[in-house]
């Protein structure tokens, strides 16, 4: 029934549905950030979220969960295929991220692109009520807007990209650019991580649409589409709260018994993705201990990779060189008393990455190229204890905000190493200064001020 003053609109629904051996599905949590950061704030507003469930074949009916009504729209094991797989994550994703992998184009995956997009709008418009906020998220529904501004334009549409947006040189190689670029103009709002990606944006719309822009404003069909950033962020009192309970403070105590007490320990987060440069981070580890400047099991690094999108091609490639990787630093370093890398190719619990946090001396977040990077965040709200250091990619969102951290050029392994190195030795009261400066930020920044903004700047549009 139309409802919902409140609709969100995402591929994923918060929760993913898996059937296991026997047969029998059940409802776990989605990954990535996109989920991290929403279902706190449609949990909050009780609004409804219009999304997959994760599996092809049938959607299951309408349900409510933690406070949200939630609307699983269907997806056939052909347009998990070409939509999710193809058109969003093998054409779209490296294409938006820097062509760190080279994109793939087919007509048929564009054309599977739109269908789907055209059901996620139908589904949206069905629950929406009189008038109320649609918010569009993420770079697998851009055509989203402008069909639902068609069948409903009593609504108020906000959209918010959560990756980056590419600069007009490498955003015109998608034979569907015209298209993509009509689809975000039928928003009131368009959110972006970076003042940079907003400006992209509205350089399209001059240059590709000869449309007039000024400044973030561009008239479009008689209305005025503004495009902005607004960098996403974290519930950080919530993550604060919970890598400062007495269980996360002893499971983190333990992780370092179970890793055999090292002297340091440095900790990657990552989804197994290309864009993450969690090859980047092996090669200078590898190299600090051939160089002997590192030394195994007494330093350790642990790399949670959490299984992606694992039947699209790049993806499956990338698995297999970290796993040698992976094999040959603990061939050649590790010992009886255990690996020089402890790597996990599984999800994890936020409870367990909380300890993992709360546990390492030194995070590496070394991305290619990354819309904002969530864990970074999070590293940062576990460490109330003032302790722990973060080395930090320049390419990635999170780097406009965390300057304290020690920051890198993932292309530049030298480089890295020297600050993998300074942030293992740096003094305490360094460190203690820099992720303090880092934690008044991140507070200042949290998920409910990305939200606010976001949602004020919207309802001005209506
Ligand atoms: N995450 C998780 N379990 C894991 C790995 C990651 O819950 O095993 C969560 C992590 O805590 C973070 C999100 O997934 O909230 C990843 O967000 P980020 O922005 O860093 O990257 P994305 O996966 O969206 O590219
Ligand atoms: C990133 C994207 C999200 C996506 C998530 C997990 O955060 O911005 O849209 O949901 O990765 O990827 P997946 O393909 O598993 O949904």
């Amino acid at each position: 029934k139309a409802d919902s003053p409140v609709v969100v609109v995402a591929n994923r629904l918060p929760v993913d549905q898996v059937t296991e051996p026997d047969g029998s599905t059940r409802w776990q949590r989605s990954p990535g950030g996109l989920v991290t950061a929403l279902e706190p704030f449609v949990a909050g507003r009780g609004g409804a979220w219009v999304g997959w469930s994760g599996s092809a074949g049938e959607a299951p009916e309408p349900f409510e969960s933690g406070g949200m009504q939630l609307i699983p729209v269907p997806l056939s094991e052909g347009e998990v295929d070409r939509y999710y797989e193809g058109m969003s994550n093998a054409s779209l994703w490296p294409l938006y991220h820097d062509v760190v992998e080279k994109p793939e184009y087919h007509r048929a995956w564009w054309d599977t692109y739109v269908q789907v997009n055209k059901r996620f709008a139908e589904r949206a418009a069905a629950v929406a009520a009189e008038n109320a906020i649609v918010w569009v998220h993420d770079y697998q529904l851009q055509l989203v807007p402008a069909m639902l501004r068609q069948s409903r334009p009593d609504l108020t549409i906000g959209f918010f990209l959560h990756i980056p947006f590419p600069p007009y040189e490498l955003f015109t190689q998608l034979p569907w650019r015209s298209a993509v670029v009509e689809g975000l103009l039928g928003a009131d709002l368009v959110g972006f991580q970076r003042p940079s990606a907003a400006a992209n944006f509205v350089q399209l719309a001059r240059r590709l649409h000869d449309l007039t822009c000024r400044r973030d404003q561009i008239e479009y069909d008689g209305r005025t589409v503004v495009a902005k950033a607004f960098p996403i962020s974290i519930d950080a009192a919530a993550f604060d709260e919970l890598a400062s309970s007495s269980e996360v403070i002893a499971r983190a105590k333990e992780i370092r018994e179970e890793l055999g007490n090292p002297s340091k320990m440095i900790l990657g987060v990552d989804r197994l993705d290309y864009t993450k440069g969690i090859g980047v981070r092996l090669e200078a580890f590898q190299e600090l201990l051939e160089d002997g400047v590192l030394e195994a099991p007494d330093t350790v690094l642990v790399q949670v990779a959490t299984p992606s999108r694992e039947r699209v091609e790049h993806y499956v490639h990338m698995r297999e060189t970290i796993e040698q990787q992976v094999g040959h630093i603990n061939g050649v370093f590790g010992s009886i008393a255990g690996p020089a890398v402890h790597y996990f190719n599984q999800s994890m619990p936020r409870e367990e990455l909380a300890a993992l946090y709360r546990a390492a001396d030194v995070m590496l977040v070394t991305p290619y190229r990354d819309g904002m990077n969530l864990v970074a965040k999070e590293y940062v709200a576990a460490r109330g204890d003032g302790g722990g250091a973060l080395v930090l990619s320049e390419f990635a969102g999170a780097a406009a905000e965390l300057k304290q951290a020690y920051l890198v050029n993932p292309h530049d392994i030298a480089g890295v190493k020297n600050q993998l190195v300074r942030a293992l030795r740096a003094e305490p009261a360094e460190t203690t200064k820099r992720m303090r400066a880092m934690r008044r930020h991140l507070f200042r920044n949290d998920l409910e001020h990305w939200a606010n903004s976001f949602f004020d700047a919207l309802r001005r549009q209506a």
